[in-house]
């Protein structure tokens, strides 16, 4: 891995800068051709263990490890050069204590050259925030629905609805951001929950389902093109439909193929029908 010091890349305070300002974009990527593509539009691309489900077909993300979000950070980081490029911290890699996040994270930074982390979770991660600020490692926050812990919160549903619940998630993002994170995602929560953490918080809000009132919004690109048909949240906005295109174009291939008519002489080296 080699940085430079000439970077173009959004680094972690200046997407910090951005707090209040124009909308931060933000899009998950997971190898180096999205990657490609996304970067000249966005200003961060998390590479979130969404992975697992997306590309991995798994039921949850809690099957993700380090060593793969590693390979994925890595890919995106080759695949973009504006782009501030966060990558979450797998379940398991980072709750025990400060001192195995900041084993885990420091991995991430070193074999990847990414610009921070993402760790989900509270009022109960702030002391690990700060161990890992403290010691140069930008950290993104992520609170409301918070798919490591959709075991033990009863699954994937709107976030903030009662008082108690939206005064418990204000408390987790207030502890987070004071505690040094730079941005916060806040995922799944009633408008007024990311509307009033917006306002208390230093850090840079990233919503997903937690409504315009954000700095910024982030979806996953997976499920922005059609790729991703498994189920799709009620705040997701489809603006293309390639997972169909796939299954027309790989139909149009295979009935081509059963009827001879691919590979024409064109794609052909040495063919009777070609000159050379
Ligand atoms: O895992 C993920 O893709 C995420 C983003 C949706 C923020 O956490």
């Amino acid at each position: 891995m080699t940085t430079s010091l000439t970077s173009k890349r959004h680094s972690a305070p200046a997407i910090l800068a951005r707090k209040g300002g124009d909308p931060v974009v933000c899009l998950t990527a997971y190898s180096t051709p999205m990657a490609r593509q996304l970067d000249p539009f966005v200003d961060l691309l998390i590479v979130g263990d969404s992975v697992g489900m997306v590309l991995y077909g798994m039921d949850s993300t809690m099957g993700v490890t380090l060593d793969m979000m590693i390979a994925h950070g890595g890919a995106v980081m080759r695949g973009s050069e504006r782009a501030c490029v966060i990558v979450d911290m797998p379940f398991a890699t980072y709750q025990e204590s400060p001192q195995a996040a900041y084993r885990s994270a420091a991995r991430v930074m070193a074999e990847t050259g990414c610009s921070g982390v993402k760790i989900e979770g509270g009022s109960e991660m702030a002391e690990t925030v700060r161990f890992l600020t403290r010691r140069g490692i930008p950290v993104m926050g992520h609170v409301g629905l918070m798919p490591q812990s959709v075991k033990s919160a009863g699954g994937y549903t709107a976030q903030g609805k009662s008082a108690e619940d939206a005064r418990h998630i204000m408390a987790d993002a207030k502890a987070v951001s004071e505690a040094g994170a730079f941005s916060l995602v806040i995922e799944a929560t009633v408008e007024k929950v990311a509307r009033d953490i917006t306002a208390a918080v230093s850090a840079v809000t990233i919503g997903i389902g937690a409504s315009p009132a954000c700095d910024g919004q982030v979806l996953v690109t997976e499920d922005l093109v059609g790729l991703f048909g498994d189920f799709t949240p009620k705040f997701v906005k489809r603006y293309a439909e390639l997972g169909a295109e796939i299954e027309k174009a790989a139909q149009a291939y295979a009935e081509d193929v059963r009827a001879r008519r691919f590979p024409g002489p064109e794609h052909c080296f040495g063919s009777k029908n070609l000159s050379e």
